[in-house]
């Protein structure tokens, strides 16, 4: 069963795999060992906003509607952009990966989410 604690969990689980991305980024790593994280993250990601989004049902919070369309925007996001991986060369996927939408999913974290984790700690369900 998801609870706040689970949803922090996944969260800093999520930072961890983004400085990986970035690790390997910086250390030149190859397109293969790229790729395998980055589909990494997007599954983990994707798993962890169904969880999120189920905690906000069982909660009854509000502004569900708002925050399921950032995470869909954000997948979609990420989506798109791995698809075009294959088609550029190089110095553009070196330079894409340094704007990675994903990181985006940080700043979601830092607000929205904290945002959703606030109304449940003024609910007081635990
Ligand atoms: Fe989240
Ligand atoms: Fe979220």
């Amino acid at each position: 069963m998801t609870d706040v604690a689970e949803i922090e969990r996944q969260h800093s689980e999520l930072v961890n795999m983004f400085s990986n991305l970035n690790d390997a980024v910086k250390k030149n790593e190859s397109r293969e060992i790229i790729y395998k994280i980055i589909d990494d993250v997007i599954s983990f990601t994707r798993a962890h906003f169904a969880d999120e989004e189920q905690l906000m049902i069982t909660s009854g919070y509000t502004e569900i509607e708002s925050h399921k369309t950032m995470h869909r925007e954000l997948i979609d996001e990420a989506l798109h952009l791995k698809g075009k991986f294959d088609y550029v060369d190089e110095h553009a996927f070196r330079d894409w990966l340094n704007h990675w939408p994903l990181g985006r999913v940080l700043a979601h974290i830092k607000y929205a989410d904290t945002h959703f984790e606030e109304y449940i700690a003024q609910k007081g369900i635990k």
